[in-house]
């Protein structure tokens, strides 16, 4: 595992943009696994950015997103196709085509849906760059503590707390997605690379744990200890209660020596 500490949500941010930014160049057939929710909103703007001022081209990339609220149709103001349009496909050439997005629509045959769903990301070749949030209880993509760390495409009740964090999203009053398909954590663990962010004092516990605990389903992201090459970027506040950061700036700057292109 890599772990990279950055000041603030703004260098974390710039940080996973780089990293994605250069990944493309390399391979601009790539195949991109993305997320929705707060922590992304500063990686997708820079990536607009990138493609506005410096050309970056996304016109062979594909994307899988992670995740869907069930119960509400994209045009929803916050169904996460709506977010993913917001922030970042109405302002790069990924061909319509190319973008894949849980259906948050089903009603019925809800296996079937999500079996199809992993067929799609097989079909493509796998995901190449799978980026990831982490919820306050470690959750990534909705896989909800205790969710099996073998699990695939499903439909998954949501936590209270979640739901709770999710609330502030929603007009007052509003009823709030229960339930959500998200890709399991045995597709997450699949892709090639996985960078996973987290900014703000809100994530340190849930961080510390998925880095330097012990592997368990109650912190599914405590999973990625297994995946063959994972970064983490942080800000100080997310990174505040990891024991080794000494350590990890040292793997950062051999890393930084050894092996730029990890970083860009
Ligand atoms: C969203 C997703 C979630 C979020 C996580 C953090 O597609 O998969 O796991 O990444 O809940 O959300 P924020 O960034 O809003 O704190």
């Amino acid at each position: 595992m890599l772990v990279v500490l950055e000041r603030g949500k703004n260098e974390v941010a710039e940080q996973a943009a780089r990293i994605i930014a250069g990944s493309i160049r390399r391979n601009p057939a790539i195949r991109l696994g993305l997320a929705t929710g707060g922590t992304m909103i500063g990686v997708y703007h820079e990536l607009a950015r990138l493609h506005r001022e410096e050309h970056l081209d996304f016109s062979r990339v594909v994307t899988f997103n992670l995740d869907e609220y069930l119960g509400i149709p994209p045009s929803h103001p916050q169904s996460f196709r709506s977010f993913m349009q917001h922030h970042l496909f109405a302002h790069v050439n990924i061909p319509r085509n190319s973008i894949h997005i849980p259906d948050g629509t089903l009603t019925r045959d809800y296996d079937a849906y999500c079996e199809k769903y992993e067929r799609a990301i097989r079909d493509a070749g796998g995901i190449d760059l799978q980026l990831l949030g982490i919820g306050r209880n470690g959750h990534i993509g909705f896989n909800e503590p205790m969710s099996s760390l073998g699990s695939r495409t499903r439909t998954k009740e949501l936590s209270a707390e979640t739901i709770e964090d999710n609330r502030k999203s929603f007009a007052p009053g509003e009823e709030v997605p229960q339930c959500a398909v998200t890709v399991g954590i045995g597709t997450s663990l699949e892709t090639r690379r996985i960078l996973l962010l987290a900014t703000g004092q809100s994530k340190a516990d849930a961080i510390a744990k998925s880095i330097e605990g012990p592997v368990s389903a109650s912190v599914t992201a405590s999973a990625l200890q297994l995946h063959r090459d994972v970064t983490f970027l942080l800000d100080e506040e997310a990174a505040s209660l990891l024991t080794q950061k000494p350590y990890y700036r040292h793997v950062l700057d051999m890393t930084r020596k050894l092996m730029p292109e990890r970083l860009s």
